[in-house]
């Protein structure tokens, strides 16, 4: 029986692999912005998980197969606890910065803290039945690279999404060939030493292991009450567990870093002497002021490593949304981070430069073709001055490198570096195709709420056909998030796809004693166009327990 069993399992591999290796396996290609290409059916069945479900966002010049490499950065986005990979697609813009995106569902959040539906005992290191992130992610990266992916492969994970990416950093070796992490929200846990099933599940790097090095941006909030930054135990570990009528604190069993203490831990491992450079920097947090205070340890580093933490004095853990002057975390300062290592990383280019593109061509259409000699630009991110070549220095970076200098913000019009690097930036009278149009839609919510009914809840959701229910959150904002006196929010949702989806407005007020004892107002606007507004004082304010609206296309 068993052998039998285990014959037809191999007979079913390779009976699978003739079949469809060739077809659906083997390469990556590019998709418009906000589509990306669904893998779930390809990769998701091979794996014992009940929620899996990969998107990958490729933009044009990463696609590849198995014959012909793209190495433009991997960078895997990965949520938080009880949320989803749902708004990655619209919100990462990896078509500008030419990463290929890939957005990751894990099991009602990622197996790195005790959660209650594990079945197992978090030191049943053998357990089948609970998620092996580790191994999950391995699998996922050998996929990827069986297509021809070949770049880079960072992680960006917000709350547990930054747990894992610690988790996954702390095992990086050839087969999770991680170059850096950007963790929000959560440091690297001081104990245990391993937990959760798999052989790879060690919860620090470690030179004796054979850990690779790995660049850390860490963000954390001062006063995170979930994640407390002086480390130790957080009400996290305490969990009710399902099988029995008790709850188990796990208290003395995971606990963990502290901020510093978690840098600290990154630095040794990459074999950086531990100094660190401290810098104020003005920031905001939901449009309330912070000072981010900056943690940089990467001049004591070997010179492709860097390590380095934001600390959002006075903040919680909605730190992960902090915009440091002017430049918001997700993603201006993940990207430039990355761009960074990007730049350290010795990464040999998988395609050589082809002689066209080193030779001018001749010809009389590029007869005026030529560099303005000694012309400089500043680079957006670092400030330095770099001549026209600096766009074609490196063959894997040119498309990028136009994108970002030779054109405006909108794409179309040339910018003043087009026209003085003309040949660099390939602006000789050719005209740029114009992009295919994405119809977007952006919701504005406008509103004025007072904290003496703290029960408010604001949704949006999306229909979602196959359950026939407006199952798809896409947005929450409550409780905690109302909080000051008569406060006023504001709140914009992009990527809402209203000619073809349905959507709901929602505020609900939990316990039904009216949205507010004293006055409020909120406004719903399409695009700039009003869907529904509403003001409220007194009797009505005490009355009103819900307000909804539909909009696009429902049923
Ligand atoms: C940063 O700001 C905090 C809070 O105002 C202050 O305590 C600290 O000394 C400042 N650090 C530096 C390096 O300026
Ligand atoms: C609002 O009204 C409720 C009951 O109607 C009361 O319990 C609560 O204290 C009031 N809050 C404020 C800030 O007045
Ligand atoms: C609260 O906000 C509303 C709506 O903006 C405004 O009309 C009202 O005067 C404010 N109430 C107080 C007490 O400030």
């Amino acid at each position: 029986m068993e052998t039998m069993t285990l014959w037809s399992f191999i007979l079913f591999k390779i009976v699978f692999s003739i079949i469809f290796v060739p077809l659906t396996f083997a390469q990556l290609d590019s998709n418009l912005p906000n589509f990306p290409g669904d893998l779930t059916s390809s990769f998701c069945p091979t794996t014992p998980r009940d929620d899996c479900e990969v998107e990958v966002d490729v933009p044009e010049g990463c696609e590849s197969s198995a014959t012909s490499k793209s190495s433009c950065p991997i960078v895997f986005f990965l949520h938080g606890a009880n949320n989803n990979n749902n708004e990655y697609k619209c919100t990462t813009e990896v078509h500008d910065v030419k990463y290929i995106g890939v957005y990751v569902q894990g099991e009602k959040g990622w197996n790195t803290w005790p959660k209650t539906w594990n079945n197992c005992n978090w030191d049943d290191f053998d357990c089948t039945q609970d998620p092996d992130e580790v191994g999950f992610f391995i699998e996922l990266i050998r996929f990827l690279r069986n297509k021809g992916a070949n770049g880079n492969i960072y992680l960006v994970g917000t709350s547990n999404g930054g747990s894992l990416a610690h988790k996954l950093a702390s095992n990086a070796d050839q087969d999770l060939p991680i170059k850096g992490i950007v963790s929000k929200v959560f440091q690297l846990l001081r104990k245990p030493e391993r937990s959760f099933p798999g052989m790879k599940n060690y919860n620090q790097p470690s030179q004796a292991r054979g850990t690779w090095p790995v660049s850390v941006l860490s963000i954390l909030g001062e006063d995170d009450r979930d994640v407390p930054y002086d480390g130790g135990y957080t009400a996290l570990f305490n969990i009710e567990i399902d099988t029995y009528p008790y709850y188990e604190n796990f208290r003395g069993i995971f606990e963990l870093m502290s901020g510093l203490e978690s840098m600290e831990t990154w630095a040794s491992h990459n074999k950086c002497d531990g100094s660190y450079v401290i810098t104020n920097h003005t920031a905001t947090v939901w449009d309330v002021e912070r000072i981010a205070s900056k943690y940089d340890y990467s001049n004591g580093c070997p010179s492709d490593i860097y390590l380095e933490q934001y600390v959002l004095l006075e903040t919680r853990h909605d730190a992960k949304d902090a915009i440091i002057e002017g430049n918001p975390i997700n993603f201006d300062i993940t990207y430039e981070f990355i761009e960074k290592v990007e730049k350290g990383a010795s990464i040999v280019p998988s395609i050589a430069p082809s002689e066209s593109l080193t030779q001018a061509p001749s010809g009389s259409k590029y007869r005026n073709c030529v560099d303005q000699p000694g012309y400089e630009f500043e680079l957006q991110f670092s400030g330095a001055m770099k001549p026209c070549s600096w766009i074609m220095e490196n063959i894997n970076k040119i498309s990028v490198r136009r994108d970002n200098y030779c054109y405006e913000n909108n794409g179309m019009d040339i910018s003043d570096v087009g026209y003085d690097c003309q040949w660099s930036c390939d602006t000789c009278g050719a005209s740029r195709p114009t992009p295919a149009p994405v119809s977007c839609s952006k919701l504005d919510i406008d509103i004025n709420i007072d904290n003496s009914v703290n029960d408010n809840i604001l949704l949006v959701k999306r229909w979602d056909p196959s359950t026939g229910k407006f199952s798809d959150r896409i947005f929450k904002r409550g409780k905690a998030k109302f909080n000051t006196p008569n406060g006023s929010y504001r709140y914009e949702i992009d990527c809402l796809y209203p000619t073809i989806e349905c959507y709901l407005f929602l505020l609900k007020d939990v316990t039904e004693d009216g949205f507010t004892n004293g006055s409020g107002s909120f406004t719903v606007e399409l695009d700039g166009n009003v869907l529904k507004s509403s003001t409220f004082s007194g009797a009505k304010a005490k009355n009103l327990k819900r307000q909804r609206k539909k909009f696009g296309q429902c049923a």
